[in-house]
């Protein structure tokens, strides 16, 4: 087994079941859109993918199961996770949020320097605020810092909901192009959980649709694209 396989993946909240067995399939390389309405379970399934719900069924990263490992053991693995609401330590400075986010690898403080340096370049707004507190930053600016700490780790899967929630469609732009670039140039498999379908179908290979903690549909990004009846019926398209 290689990439990301989840299989029957069921998810609760106390006595309320979510998710009600969840399959889908990441190949390393790819991009994979999760999609669907509000309350679908998007984001549970995040959550169950990295041991942050009480779930059963069965989760491999390269083969590994995830199942009851720790967050510190996951991040370990290579996989960083961009939650909704983008999960930037808000009292903390641009800089040391980057830092915080290579504490999984625990690289030499020199090795990590070097990387806080490149993130920076690439983000000069980043860079122009590096001592400001994260708390400060613009909403987009957030999410181009919660980007930046996730690969501060260097990750092999880096997963994020709804990066695009509540930004400017300029630097929604920005931020896409950043994942296509990513993915593109260093191979890095992305999960990608958004609302705006047409977006997502984009950038995304393929795509999984969920319907009230069920899969509707999945398929290739650009089959989901062209169903106009399943984008009416689950994605409000
Ligand atoms: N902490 C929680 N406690 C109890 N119920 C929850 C909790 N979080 C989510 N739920 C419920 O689980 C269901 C799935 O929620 P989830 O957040 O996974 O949906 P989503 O697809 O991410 O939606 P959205 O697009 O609005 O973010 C919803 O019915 C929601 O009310
Ligand atoms: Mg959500």
């Amino acid at each position: 087994m290689a990439g990301l396989e989840v299989r029957g993946l069921q998810a609760q909240y106390g006595d309320a079941p979510v998710l009600h067995g969840i399959d889908l399939t990441l190949k390393p390389g790819r991009i994979l859109a999760l999609l669907g309405a509000n309350g679908a379970g998007k984001t549970t399934t995040l959550r169950a993918i990295f041991q942050a719900v009480s779930c059963q069924g069965e989760v491999h990263w390269q083969g590994q199961s995830l199942m009851h490992q720790s967050t510190e053991a996951i991040a370990a693995l290579g996989l960083a996770h961009v939650p909704q609401g983008r999960g930037t330590l808000g009292s903390l400075t641009v800089e040391e949020n980057l830092i915080l986010g290579a504490w999984p690898r625990r690289a030499p403080q020199r090795e990590v320097q070097a990387d806080v340096d490149l993130w920076l370049q690439r983000f000069p707004q980043l860079a122009l605020r590096h001592t400001q507190r994260a708390g400060d930053l613009s909403g987009g600016e957030q999410q181009m810092l919660a980007l930046a700490r996730a690969m501060m780790m260097r990750p092999q899967l880096l997963v994020l909901d709804e990066p695009a929630l509540g930004l400017a469609p300029k630097v929604v732009a920005e931020v896409y192009a950043w994942l296509r670039t990513l993915n593109e140039s260093q191979g890095l498999t992305i999960l990608l959980v958004e609302q705006s379908a047409a977006l997502a179908l984009e950038l995304a290979h393929d795509a999984v649709v969920l319907h009230m903690g069920r899969v509707a549909c999945a398929g290739e990004a650009k089959a989901v694209q062209r169903d106009a009846a399943l984008r009416r019926a689950y994605l409000g398209a």
